[in-house]
């Protein structure tokens, strides 16, 4: 498995090995992270966020300094010549220069892809639009890994905003290789959008759309909540009609498997209340700390200090 000097663009770049691989060495980094602390010695991570971030962004930085590494970049391209009119393909060109490893979010579907085919160096996409977030899913995968019995074989329930929400549209795919049965539960305006429903169908998963968390609350292993991407709609009007009706509080979750999981990549906004933060079904915030260990894992992966 070679991953020095490849971008880490789409989970469909993936097959079930490599993931494999990511996630042990992950769990390697995290059970002895003093061992690393000197893996980037002399190299610099470039930050470019053409969009907001906190989790993705300050877990990479932090990860990089973990290693050893230096960090650039910024988080408000409103200082940045991109605002006037800089292409993207020019900033990457000579970001490459500066740095030895790129990790982007932009707005825009496919922006990632475009940087990595252009540039000299390893791109990481921290998300582009509403199609992908790859290292999102790897830290995803990693916390369903650690607080399941297995990653396989689990019944997973996608709840919120599933037409926009690209960790959701990540994570659906890279979880068809875990022999995963998946219920989609939103309603029918953020549905999740055809064509990933026709790729999951393809690759034979099991699932189905329901409409009432209520039908499957029974059976489900881990629960994956995302919030309303309010800034993906064109119409301010479509969001208003969207955002009642799915608030998860103890509640709801009456009669859920004893077993149960919950994700959310955060941020959240209403859709999780505030009491289930205290009971066992809680693993976001552990979710949002595994961001470190994974990321540590792929920045040395794809700069080949590790193999
Ligand atoms: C997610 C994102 O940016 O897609 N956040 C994150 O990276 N942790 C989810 C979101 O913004 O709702």
């Amino acid at each position: 498995m070679e991953f020095k000097g490849k971008s880490i663009i789409s989970m469909r770049d993936f097959d079930k090995d490599e993931i494999m691989h990511i996630l042990e060495s992950a769990e390697k980094i995290d059970s002895n992270r003093e061992d690393y602390a000197h893996h980037m010695d002399g190299k610099i991570l470039a930050a470019l966020f053409f969009e907001p971030s906190t989790r993705t962004r300050l877990s990479f930085e932090s990860a990089m300094l973990r290693l050893g590494g230096k960090v650039i970049g910024f988080a408000d391209p409103g200082g940045t010549s991109v605002k006037k009119g800089e292409s993207l393909a020019d900033a990457i060109r000579m970001v490459e220069a500066y740095s030895d490893i790129i990790v982007m979010r932009s707005k825009i579907e496919g922006a990632a892809r475009l940087a990595g085919n252009i540039s000299s160096i390893p791109v990481i996409n921290g998300g582009d639009g509403a199609n992908q977030h790859p290292t999102q899913t790897f830290l995803d995968l990693y916390t369903i890994k650690k607080s399941k019995e297995s990653l396989s074989g689990n019944k997973v329930g996608f709840m919120g905003d599933l037409k926009y929400g690209r960790t959701v549209h990540s994570l659906a795919y890279a979880l068809s290789y875990f022999d995963t049965k998946m219920y989609f539960i939103s309603p029918k305006d953020l549905s999740m959008p055809d064509d990933h429903l026709e790729e999951l169908d393809e690759i034979g998963v099991d699932f189905e759309e329901v409409e009432s968390f209520d039908d499957v609350k029974s059976e489900i292993d881990v629960l994956y909540v995302t919030r309303i991407q309010r800034e993906r709609f064109g119409d301010e009007l479509d969001f208003e009609k969207v955002k009642e009706g799915y608030t998860i509080d103890m509640e709801f979750l009456d009669g859920c498997k004893d077993d149960l999981k919950i994700l959310h990549p955060l941020p959240r906004v209403d859709e999780l209340a505030r009491d289930v933060d205290e009971s066992p079904y809680a693993v976001y915030f552990q979710q949002a700390a595994n961001g470190i260990p994974t990321r540590m894992a792929l920045i040395s992966l794809t700069m080949g200090a590790i193999e």
